[in-house]
């Protein structure tokens, strides 16, 4: 499975969401690459730091794809792990398109706080053209950094329900410092010792969502693989019978 956290503002926290999706996969026993398709880099320095706090032991493999040739590196790199998560930077980039084009499911957090219906219209408007050329592509749109309490979490997320080109996950990640103390520790939300129970609930929240959207993914990829197989054995009966 391609995922892709985007968007197209900085701070939204694609960073945060990819670097503990990829850490929630690799506990999960997935076979996970992490890439950073982002030139600030900073998801590459989580995943150096990582490595430096396990002694190498990060539970995934990290590395850095950016311009016109992701596209191409990623169809190759496809079938070589079970999962690729790819977090991208803060503006509609060649990269994120790229990534955008072979992925299977796009991620985008939305920061309740400096929500502008604007940057939703963008995205929306980005999906619509990535749609052309990957009409499976499946969309979803969340709250990050959202308020553990107040109104902006509901007009924000009002705003992304009214959305064609996205669904919304109901499961928001609330401004916790937990997100922060983990990456500072090369962690994962869900490693953080002593655990925060509030941070680790509305990620895991989150998670099982994306689990759920990824089964019907597979399913969907799987009855189309069969569709195909019953056609050509039909085809082939057919042929037969000539
Ligand atoms: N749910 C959250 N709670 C608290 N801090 C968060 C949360 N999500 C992100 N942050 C912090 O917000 C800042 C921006 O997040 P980041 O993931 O780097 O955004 P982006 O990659 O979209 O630019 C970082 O300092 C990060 O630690
Ligand atoms: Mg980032």
């Amino acid at each position: 499975m391609i995922y892709v956290v985007g968007g197209i503002k900085g701070g939204g926290g694609k960073t945060t969401v990819a670097t503990n999706l990829v850490v929630a996969l690799s506990l999960d026993k997935r076979d996970v690459l992490l890439v950073d398709a982002d030139d600030q880099e900073t998801a590459s320095d989580f995943s150096a730091w990582r490595d430096e706090r396990t002694e190498g032991n990060a539970g995934y493999t990290s590395i850095q794809l950016t311009g016109r040739n992701a596209r191409a590196e990623l169809l190759r790199l496809k079938d070589k792990y079970q999962d690729i998560v790819i977090d991208t930077g803060g503006r509609d980039t060649t990269s994120q398109r790229a990534a955008m084009s072979v992925a299977d499911i796009y991620l985008v957090p939305f920061n309740p706080r400096s929500f502008d219906v604007w940057t939703v219209e963008k995205v929306s408007r980005l999906i619509d053209e990535i749609k052309s050329i990957n009409p499976d592509l499946e969309c979803f749109a969340f709250l990050n950094r959202a308020d553990s309490r107040g109104s902006d979490n509901d007009d924000a997320a009002e705003a992304l329900k009214d959305e064609q080109a996205f669904s919304y996950l109901d499961t928001p990640l609330v401004n916790r410092k937990a997100f922060s103390n983990a990456a500072a520790q090369g962690m994962g939300v869900l490693e953080l010792k002593p655990e925060d129970s509030k941070a680790t609930g509305e990620f895991m929240a989150l998670y099982n969502k994306i689990k759920k959207v990824n089964n019907n993914v597979n399913n969907k990829v799987e009855s189309n693989v069969k569709n195909k197989v019953i056609s050509n054995v039909e085809n082939n009966v057919e042929k037969g019978k000539k």
